[in-house]
């Protein structure tokens, strides 16, 4: 393992990605939660190199920025005009002091589908075989537009020819040069240095690279990888989507062979930071992000979109929007729920059909069934929130908090206006405006008092529909008394 450690990871992100048609350079587009770059350093980490260095150019403030967000140890190197890729490893190597001892490998910015696997496997392939360079390649169904792999009647690896500079014999070629490579650190900032500009796009080519050391007598090879698709580069939206998808697929067929039930796959989407226990199901229409983790037995959907959230275990999420919440287990939520960050729901518990929940405790056992905004609030255990209540926690100009205590049963259509406190064990009547604190045990009611104005109708609707039903009521009650 240590044996087959690089001396550096070069990322090569430094291109336009003119065909993305974005404000948003290539490499900060997003797939199953991280962006392209930031899936090709998270395979390229599994190497576990003493340095990386990523080549950054257009939209270099953008891109840097990122990095030090995700990636803070990884260096940047600027490559201020697009020369090539032999040009951008150049400066790379410039910025890690130059010829290095050990393997350096190459890996491009647009590459997400690369797996750390297959990494590896390039990486031991080449010291094994004691390669200067060892290129990954593939087989692929369309091998339009890549480099491709030149061998002689042996088979041993020639040369990488661009598809521009290629003749039809060498367009026929299946075989494409990934962009990935392992070079031998000291031989590559060597021919480095003879890569020239003489094709067809006027650039260093570090596929050059590869010609020139076989031709100075050193040993060239190729790592083939397993699945093609994993070295497909991103260049516009479509590849993108298909890319997503290819990566979506990988993810839930993990997590499916780790016990969770998918119930339909395609559409259902998940990012690479989510976490399953065995057992968890999830239905149709669902996206989960971030951190978002399912306990064991937990079942999700349908039509669930829950980021970094966290759901107990057994408990049950049916169409409902979760941002930062923690659903306890054996608790239940929706249909039609909305739960936003700080809403945290107690063992047991229910937050039911058209619910919004904000900076909200709500403690075991205790429910809030229907149609209800509790904000800034906590609420103790087993209490029972009557449908239609608002948590009034905003003045104008401030936030405040709602207490309500264990074992209360408040009624429909209450207004807690915050800051306020119901006691334990302490009942609210329902339509009451609560604005002065419940005593523990107290009923509290804080609605007008009801009048009956008899005769109204008669007096006032004479001949309408309501009056003759008034009129047909009095009657009906006068022959039974
Ligand atoms: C390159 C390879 C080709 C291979 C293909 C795989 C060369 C000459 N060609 O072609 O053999 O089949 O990738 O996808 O290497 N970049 C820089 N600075 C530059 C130029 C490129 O950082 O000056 C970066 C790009 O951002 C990209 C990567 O290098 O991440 C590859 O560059 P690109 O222009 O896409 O090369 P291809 O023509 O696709
Ligand atoms: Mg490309």
């Amino acid at each position: 393992m240590s044996a087959n450690r690089p001396a550096a990871v070069v990322v090569l992100a430094a291109g336009e990605g003119t065909r993305m048609k974005s404000a948003t350079p290539k490499v900060l587009h997003e797939l199953c939660g991280r962006s392209l770059v930031g899936h090709v350093l998270a395979a390229a980490g599994e190497l576990h190199a003493e340095n990386t260095v990523a080549v950054v150019g257009h939209a270099r403030e953008k891109v840097t920025a990122h990095l030090g967000e995700i990636a803070p140890d990884v260096r940047t190197a600027v490559q201020a005009e697009q020369n090539g890729t032999g040009h951008a490893v150049r400066i790379g190597l410039e910025a890690l002091g130059g010829a290095l001892d050990g393997t350096v490998v190459v890996v491009c910015g647009d590459t997400p589908l690369l797996t750390g696997e297959t990494l590896r496997t390039l990486a031991a392939t080449h010291t094994e075989d004691g390669n200067a360079v060892t290129v990954l390649s593939a087989e692929v169904p369309d091998a339009t537009g890549y480099g491709r792999i030149v061998r002689d009647d042996s088979g041993a690896v020639t040369a990488i020819v661009e598809h521009k500079d290629a003749t039809d014999a060498q367009r026929a070629i299946r075989e494409i040069n990934s962009g990935v490579f392992a070079f031998d650190g000291q031989l590559l900032a060597e021919a480095l240095k003879k890569v020239r500009t003489d094709n067809s796009q006027g650039e260093e080519y570090l596929t050059d690279v590869l010609g020139i050391l076989r031709e100075a007598g050193h040993r060239v090879g190729a790592s083939v990888a397993g699945d093609h698709r994993e070295i497909a580069g991103i260049n516009n939206r479509v590849q993108l989507s298909e890319a997503r998808r290819i990566l979506n697929d990988r993810l839930l067929t993990e997590a499916m062979l780790a016990g969770v039930t998918v119930i339909d796959p395609a559409t259902t989407w998940v990012d690479v930071t989510v976490t399953f226990e065995q057992d968890s199901v999830v239905h149709p229409g669902t996206q989960l992000h971030g951190s978002t983790h399912l306990g064991e037995g937990a079942e999700v959907g349908p039509n669930c979109r829950l980021t970094d959230t966290r759901v107990g275990a057994g408990a049950r999420v049916d169409n409902t929007v979760a941002v930062g919440a923690e659903v306890g287990p054996g608790a239940s939520v929706g249909p039609y729920a909305y739960l936003r960050p700080g809403t945290r729901l107690g063992a047991k518990g229910k937050i039911g059909t058209y619910v919004e929940t904000k900076n909200a405790s709500i403690g075991e056992g205790t429910k809030v069934p229907h149609l209800s905004y509790v904000g800034d609030a906590t609420i103790g255990d087993y209490s029972n929130i009557g449908a239609a209540s608002v948590f009034v926690n905003y003045d104008g100009r401030e936030k405040h908090h709602t207490t309500i205590g264990s074992h209360c049963r408040t009624g429909s259509d209450n207004m807690f206006v915050a800051p306020v406190t119901v006691g334990d064990g302490a009942y609210t009547a329902a339509g009451s405006v609560i604005t002065k604190d419940v005593p523990p045990g107290s009923l509290a009611v804080a609605r007008g008092q009801q009048r009956n104005i008899e005769g109204w109708v008669a007096r006032k609707r004479p001949g309408s529909a309501a009056a003759k039903a008034a009129e047909a009521a009095s009657r009906g009650s006068a022959e039974e008394g």
